[in-house]
């Protein structure tokens, strides 16, 4: 098979880690499912990331104070940079509310996208996929992020994904382009 549908980039530099930061309720995970099979129709090997999940797994020791959030970024950090060393596209949703977390990611990845997928409060309380929002508000949790517990916008993202008024099908398309954008994937889809 020819080696022309994975990526124009050469074995051993296909690899990146593709990490996208925001608000609980934002769309992290549903942005990033929606882009595991776009990438993998471009030949690309993909794995996902997802806090949530990996707080089921690795991070399952972990709170919610402010060191358990930085071990817990570490953590997804080294498996992302693991991967991407090995061709594959490491695709992280992960709140990750500190840019000095997210800044130490990028420096030990290296080939490392971020991408802040800006989605104001006011609607992500509106979303409130896991009704935390609510149960925050209501005083009956703390350490919400967002609520009373910080989240710090990157300053300088790679990518900025709006998702107010567009389809997640439309968000994962228009990151694509950016990858083309950036070198990070081929030009040129389908
Ligand atoms: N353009 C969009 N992109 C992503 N999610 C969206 C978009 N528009 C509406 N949504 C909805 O917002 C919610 C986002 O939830 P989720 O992906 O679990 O957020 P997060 O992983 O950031 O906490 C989902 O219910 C999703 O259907
Ligand atoms: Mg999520």
């Amino acid at each position: 098979m020819s080696e022309s549908t994975g990526s124009n980039l050469p074995v051993g530099e296909r690899g990146f880690c593709l990490w996208l930061t925001g608000l609980p309720s934002a769309g992290k995970t549903t942005i990033a499912k929606a882009l595991v099979p776009k990438l993998k129709a471009m030949g690309l090997h993909v794995e996902l990331l997802d806090g949530d999940e990996i707080r089921r797994g690795i991070s399952s020791d972990l709170g919610f104070d402010r060191a358990a959030r930085e071990t817990h970024a570490g953590r997804v950090s080294y498996v992302a940079k693991v991967l991407s060393r090995n061709d594959v596209v490491a695709l992280v949703a992960l709140i990750s509310p500190y840019r000095s977390s997210r800044a130490r990611a990028r420096s030990e990845i290296g080939r490392f996208v971020e991408v802040y997928v800006d989605t104001p409060l006011e609607v992500c309380e509106t979303r409130d996929v896991k009704g935390l929002y609510q149960k925050a508000r209501a005083g009956a949790i703390t350490g919400m992020t967002g609520v009373d517990d910080p989240y710090e916008p990157p300053e300088h993202p790679d990518i900025v994904a709006h998702t107010v008024n567009r389809t997640p099908d439309e968000v994962a398309e228009s990151i694509l382009t950016d990858l083309a954008r950036l070198g990070r994937i081929p030009r040129s889809r389908g």
